[in-house]
């Protein structure tokens, strides 16, 4: 499976099974988590084997079960933190996807446990994300139409309409898809709405278009 694959092919998978994740496939994604964090000066952290965050109410309530390793995302707080930790969060989840591996991004549903992660002098910890071999893959939800997220027409370039296909394919916090994305010339102007984890939503979703339009960063303004 493809970075392209990976983005129809994930969903919010909350059900784990057991096992542990295969030692290759950990290895893989501690390395790929090392040069994200080289690359944004995030401080993201894999945690393995600990049940606690996920068994608590909240996460029953949230209907999670199984989950015994996720994702820490951590970084400096800044005007940036947010966007950044939904982009790079996206990326780990879609290459995550490519590996076998389902996940979920959870802000709210989970039970911090102070001692699994470490949090620097000036850092915060923005989400979590929950890791692991889903009992099933999840399932394809509603989504809004494009027409209601972008300018796009039907001259629109072809690279437009796929990134604002892969937009819509994107997580976001309760389904809110509070993102708006509007071609400008040759150039892409992305909005977060008003709402909560508007801003983390919208690095995802901003990650999820340059997959699909195969463009690179240079294309937001
Ligand atoms: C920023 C953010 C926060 C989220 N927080 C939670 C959460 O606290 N609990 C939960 O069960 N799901 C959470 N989700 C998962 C969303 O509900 C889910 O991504 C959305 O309904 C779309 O479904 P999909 O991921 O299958 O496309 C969160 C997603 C995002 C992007």
């Amino acid at each position: 499976m493809d970075l392209r694959e990976a983005l129809s092919a994930r969903h919010s998978v909350r059900q784990y099974e057991e096992r542990s994740i295969e030692e290759e496939t950990l290895n893989k994604l501690e390395v790929f988590i090392r040069e994200i964090n080289l690359d944004s000066g995030l401080h993201i952290q894999l945690v393995k084997n600990e049940p606690k965050a996920f068994s608590g109410t909240l996460a029953h309530y949230g209907n999670f079960s199984g989950v015994n390793n996720y994702i820490a995302v951590v970084g400096k707080k800044s005007e940036r933190l947010e966007e950044d930790a939904g982009y790079y969060g996206q990326k780990i989840v879609l290459y995550a996807q490519t590996l076998g591996l389902n996940t979920c991004w959870v802000a709210l549903t989970y039970t911090k446990v102070p001692s699994a992660f470490k949090i620097d002098q000036g850092e915060k910890i923005v989400i979590v994300i929950s890791i692991g071999y889903g009992i099933d893959q999840g399932k394809t939800r509603s989504s809004k139409s494009a027409d209601a997220v972008s300018n796009i027409d039907s001259d629109s370039p072809e690279w437009f309409k796929e990134g604002v296909e892969a937009a819509l394919l994107a997580p976001t916090a309760v389904n809110q898809q509070k993102f708006k994305l509007v071609l400008i010339d040759d150039k892409v102007k992305a909005k977060a709405g008003v709402g909560f984890n508007t801003k983390i939503d919208l690095g995802i979703v901003k990650y999820n278009f340059e997959v699909g339009s195969g463009k690179d960063h240079d294309i937001w303004v």
